[in-house]
This record gives structure tokens, sequence and C-alpha cells, in this order.
């Protein structure tokens, strides 16, 4: 029995130095009891012939978009396919794949894809660099498309740095989980709170912090992505909405508890990640205050309501996973949080330093659990540390008890 029996896996092969590594990866998946269809790019023609991914795929090799023998190559290798790979993935792939440019077979066959994408990259330490390649992985990831980190070390122009291909395990455990995540979260409705709040002072000014809401997106999107319906309440952030999941726009605490409280009943999971303010202004003034019309130099405050601890009381068949965004005393201040507001699970984020959880595109995260359980999870992009959360917390969501809540439709909340 092979990892990968009766998986259909289209393998794209860009214009890489690195393009030689995939005949072995192909080699393996197909060892593994993978089908495998080869797409190459024209560059990728120059580093190997596609002769020898036809040998070893059992396959003929697509490269061209208007070929003679098919009218609609694009369409016909995706549309039964389990999963598409890139690798090596290219600067000029990735770039396209972003912005929607469908000028080869490659390209256009991602765009219609609907099937789950990994990308694995392979560039210089520059390019891997670039503002523009950081942007466009940064694009392709918050739309649930899995894009590896480079790996570290000796590169083809005599460097060292980050551009590698990422190792043939890496790429097969990648592949392996992805495969093994479809659908699983299907049936579960979650509920993810994302981003920071914003407490006005006057009309103007207000207090906030540094929460982007891309760890609470990345969540939302990778458990859309695996099959269960979502809802996002997000405080006010940059991100474009998840595909595929319902959003709500908020920006006090007290509106996103209202929004919360009003889904409640119909999640199986609540997933709190927005990083609310614990205080706010006593008084806000309707017009900007003038310099000479402030108090003193003190602002008043109030505390904003606990929504975790709210919800918590209000809890019936859900699973309530909270997170802390902590300095120092991680597992100490994460068990706090647990036991004070009765989670399930908590998510500690690790916020001083220059890593910081704020703001980052990567996290790490210590989890403790209800059972006593601690787990970290190493330091990866956030799509990735979403995944891993979500394959801690399923066993979870599917134990609960079997208090089975009224069905309702995403469409009619
Ligand atoms: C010797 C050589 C090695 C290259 N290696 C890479 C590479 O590892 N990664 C990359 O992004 N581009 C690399 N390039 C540049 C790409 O081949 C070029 O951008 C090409 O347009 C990519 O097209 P494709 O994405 O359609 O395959 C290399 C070019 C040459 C000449």
């Amino acid at each position: 029995m092979g990892k990968f029996d009766n998986k259909r896996i289209v393998l794209g092969v860009a214009g890489s130095i690195a393009a030689y590594k995939a005949v072995s990866l192909l080699r393996t998946l197909v060892e593994e009891g993978a089908e495998v269809s080869v797409v190459m790019t024209l560059a990728a023609k120059q580093f190997v012939t596609p002769l020898t991914f036809e040998v070893l795929s059992k396959r003929s090799v697509s490269t061209d978009l208007f070929s003679e023998s098919e009218t609609m190559p694009h369409l016909r290798l995706t549309e039964s396919a389990d999963l598409v790979l890139v690798a090596p993935a290219t600067a000029n792939t990735l770039a396209k794949s972003a912005l929607g440019l469908a000028d080869d077979l490659l390209s256009t066959m991602i765009l219609a894809a609907r099937c789950p994408l990994i990308f694995a990259p392979a560039m210089d330490g520059e390019m891997w660099d670039h503002p523009s390649v950081m942007e466009h992985t940064q694009v392709l990831r918050g739309r649930g498309v899995t894009v590896m980190e480079p790996e570290d070390g000796p590169l083809a122009s005599g460097q060292v740095g980050r551009g590698r291909l990422p190792s043939e395990e890496a790429i097969l455990n990648t592949v392996a989980a992805c495969l093994s995540r479809q659908h699983d979260w299907a049936g579960q409705r979650v509920l993810v709170s994302a981003g920071p709040t914003r407490e006005p002072i006057d009309a103007i000014r207000f207090i906030t912090n540094g929460s982007s809401g891309k760890m609470g997106y990345a969540i939302a999107q990778a458990a859309a992505h695996r099959g269960a319906q979502v809802l996002l309440v997000s405080g006010p952030t940059n991100l474009p909405s998840p595909a595929n999941c319902e959003s709500t726009s908020v920006v006090t605490a007290e509106e996103m508890q209202q929004a919360l409280e009003d889904k409640f009943s119909w999640a199986t999971v609540l997933i709190m990640t927005a990083a609310v303010g614990d205080f706010r202004s006593r008084v806000v003034a309707p017009q900007k205050l003038k310099k000479d019309e402030w108090a003193g130099e003190s602002l008043d405050l109030e505390r904003t309501p606990d929504i975790l601890a709210s919800l918590s009381k209000q809890k019936t068949h859900q699973i309530l996973v909270g997170f802390a965004a902590e300095t120092e005393n991680h597992v100490e201040n994460g068990r706090k949080k647990l036991h004070q507001k009765t989670l399930d699970l908590v998510a500690v984020n690790h916020i001083s330093g220059p890593d910081s959880a704020f703001g980052n595109d990567m996290n790490e995260l210590t989890i403790l659990t209800k059972a006593g359980e601690i787990l970290h999870l190493d330091r990866a992009a956030k799509p990735l540390i979403a995944h891993r959360l979500l394959d801690v917390i399923l066993p979870l969501a599917l134990h609960r008890a079997l208090d089975t809540p009224r069905i309702s439709n995403l469409r009619s909340l």
C-alpha cells in the first residue's frame, strides 16, 4: 500500500535549476501509488527534457496550451485532480499565480484548478527576499494556497541563503498533510474572531493595538478550505476577506461581543484570535477634542466586556479556543487563562522581541488543553500554523458532547 494510492496529482515543473529534483520527486510520488500528470513550462524544458518525466510518470507530459492533440488541456488536467503541486516554483510562476495571469499551460491550469495547491519555491536568496516575491507569496497564502518556505543552504549562484527547494521529505510530508486534510472539517461550524478592536476617545482618536488579524484570517481560511462553514468576525484590518467564509466587520469590543453572541449558538467551535482591547474611554467626545479641552493629562478608562468569559458561561456544545498574547511565562499564563475562562484549549502567542506574533507572517504557538497537554508548534508561516492548530482542535470538535445544535445554513445567519 502506497501513501498516495489512487491520488491524482498534477506536478507542475517551472524553469529553475532545481527542476532536476522534480525527477526524483515524481519517482517517489509514483512509487507511493499516485497517478501523476506532469506539466512543464517552456523554461523548465531548458533544464530537463519532457521525456524523462514521461518515462517515469508513464504519461505524456503537457507543455502547450494550444496543442494539436487536445483542445482544452488546462481544464482536463485538473478536472479530477486531488492536488496540484508546483515543484520547483519559480518567482515568475508565483507572481503569475498571485496576479491571475494565464499565458501558458501551467498558469492557466492553476487558475482553473479547484483542488488544493502547493508551491515549493526554489530561487536565489535575493529573489526570495525581494518585496515583490514576498507580496506574491502573501497573496497566495491569503487565498489558502500552501506556499512552502524554501530551505537555507548553498545556492546555485554560489551564495549561501534561503532559496533552496524544500527537501523531498518536506514536500512529501506537505502533500500527505494536504491530502489528509481535505474535507476533514466538513460538518463543523466555526466562528472565528480576528484583528484588533478600536475604542474611540473622540471623533478621530482611538485606543487600539498592533494585531494585524493575519492569524485569525489564516485560521478562517484553513477551516473553510477543509470543508467547515466559517463565519469570521473581524475588527479593523487591511486584509481581504478570506475566500468561502462569511465575514462580519466590527470596530469596538462591544460590537465584537454582540456579533459573536448572535452567532454563538450556531457554532460548533469558537476560535477567539482577536486582540480585544481591555479598556475604553469612559467618555467619548462626539467632536475632535482640542488640545486645551482635555480635562487633564490622563484618560478616564473603564473595562471593556470580557467576551470570552461571557461566551464561556453561555456554552452548551461548543469547543472554546482562546488565544493569549504573552511576553513571558507562556505556559503559566496560558494555563491561568484556560482555567479562568473555562476553555477547552488555549494557544499562547509569543509577543516579545523582533519575532513577535503581532503583524508578523510567521508565528509559533504554545498550546495548552483542558486535559493538561502541552504542545509547541514550531515557528512557521501563519497559514501552516493555522492548519496545525486545526489538526489539534479537530479531535476535540469530533468528540464534543453530542448535544447537536439546530442545523442552520450560513446563508440564513
Ligand atoms: C540557469 C538558470 C537558472 C534559473 N533558476 C531559477 C530559479 O531557481 N528560480 C527562479 O525563480 N528562476 C530561475 N531562473 C529564471 C527563470 O528560468 C525565468 O524567470 C523563467 O522566465 C521562469 O519561467 P517559468 O516560471 O515559466 O518556468 C533561472 C534561469 C537560468 C538561466
